[in-house]
């Protein structure tokens, strides 16, 4: 008798060589290498170009992958006149989501090939880049502009965001850009591999993918644990809070749980040092003392269901403090997110392709009479 997977559980839909996950040990490695450790080492583009292309770029590859990138920095100007005109009270993943179906609406025609793909997907890095910052600029109050190259993917960000950015800053950056580079396939990663599947356009499948971030079980998340951390306000309201609303109340505790992980999140660590290093006023170290305790109470709570903390408890904190408000956090997810859902879809279309369509079993009425 056929049976259904709900949520896909456990159901296989591509062989991969990008992200490896231990899920009972809390382990993650971009093709072989510890995130951890890229993260602290490592730059957005040569592990983008790592995850793209099999192997770290030597420094001409780098230098020429960081030049295509840039001169896609320039905002089309269709673009720029979508941006303003979208209403004041537009959320930033939505505007995201909007200018990538516009691009999908001038890019239909394109086809994936190696040669294509390798042109394509700096351009679509230097666009996203330029797309989200702007974003950011418009919803600030800012105007629009066509971002500066910085030494770094992330130094452009956030120059192109706010003119100007520390070290530290620039450096949690990074570590953000590639800790949410790739997660295997959550459910973004596999609604962009849908449409890819029917050899649809890149931007169509990012577009896909953006969509199915938004929801507060996925991408959301940290947008969701930092609002729960000003819901509860005070360090000493902790207790009390998580007796009402988690213990005996329906919520859920966001920023816990997770389908694959059994044990803490691998990529915790690196956003918990940086909420340490960036929590430097009076709020932050505040927002910090909170998380820290309501994590205490999650674990004790949950850790024997093998329900632990997950990366999006500490990456809003961290987001908050290098400048950005609540509002933007899926959107730098998202941000993050393309080069690897962009390497995920090269690697299925280029040798795995098969649309995919899975079924549905029927348990309506039998055949009926159209009513006379
Ligand atoms: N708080 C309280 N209980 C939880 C939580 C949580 N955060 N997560 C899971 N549970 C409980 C469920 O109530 C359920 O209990 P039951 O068996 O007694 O009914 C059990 O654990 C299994 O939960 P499911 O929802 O079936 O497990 P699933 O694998 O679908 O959950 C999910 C994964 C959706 C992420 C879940 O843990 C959750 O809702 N977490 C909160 C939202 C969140 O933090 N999302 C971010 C995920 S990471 C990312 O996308 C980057």
């Amino acid at each position: 008798m056929e049976e259904i997977s709900p949520g896909l559980e456990n159901v296989y839909i591509k062989y991969t060589e990008l992200t490896f996950i231990d899920g009972q040990k809390g382990i993650m490695r971009y093709r072989g290498y510890d995130i951890n450790e890229l993260a602290e080492k490592s730059s957005f583009e040569k592990v983008s170009y790592l995850m793209l292309f099999g192997k770290f770029p030597d420094d001409s590859e780098l230098k020429n992958f960081q030049n295509k990138i840039n001169s896609h920095l320039a905002l089309d100007d269709y673009l720029k006149d979508i941006l303003r005109a979208m209403p004041e009270t537009s959320d930033s993943l939505g505007i995201l989501q909007t200018l990538l179906s516009a691009k999908a609406s001038k890019e239909s025609n394109y086809k994936y090939t190696k040669e294509n793909d390798g042109e394509k997907i700096p351009e679509i890095l230097g666009s996203v880049l330029s797309m989200v910052a702007n974003i950011y600029r418009l919803k600030s109050g800012n105007n629009i502009i066509d971002p500066e190259p910085g030494e770094s993917y992330a130094e452009t960000f956030l120059k192109a965001c706010s003119g100007s950015a520390d070290k530290n800053k620039i450096s949690a950056m990074d570590s953000a850009l590639i800790l949410y580079m790739d997660h295997e396939i959550p459910a973004s990663t596999t609604a962009a591999l849908v449409t890819a599947s029917t050899l649809s356009d890149m931007y169509s499948s990012l577009a896909s993918a953006i969509a199915a971030l938004r929801g507060p079980l996925h991408g959301g998340a940290a947008e969701g644990a930092y609002r729960q951390f000003l819901e509860i306000g005070e360090p000493e309201n902790v207790n009390a809070w998580f007796e009402n609303n988690i213990l005996n109340g329906k919520r859920r505790l966001v920023g816990f749980g997770h389908r694959v992980y059994r044990t803490y999140d691998p990529r915790l660590k690196t956003f918990k040092k940086y909420a340490d290093i960036l929590s430097t006023t009076e709020e932050q170290k505040k927002i910090l003392a909170i998380a820290k305790r309501l994590e205490e109470a999650g674990v004790k709570a949950f850790g024997s269901k093998g329900i632990y903390t997950n990366t999006d408890f500490y990456a809003g904190m961290v987001f908050n403090a290098i400048g950005f408000p609540v509002d933007m956090f899926t959107t730098l997810f998202g941000l993050s997110r393309i080069s690897g859902i962009l390497a995920h879809i090269t690697e299925y279309v280029e040798t795995q392709e098969r649309l995919i369509r899975p079924r549905a079993i029927y348990r309506g009425s039998g055949e009926r009479k159209y009513p006379e």
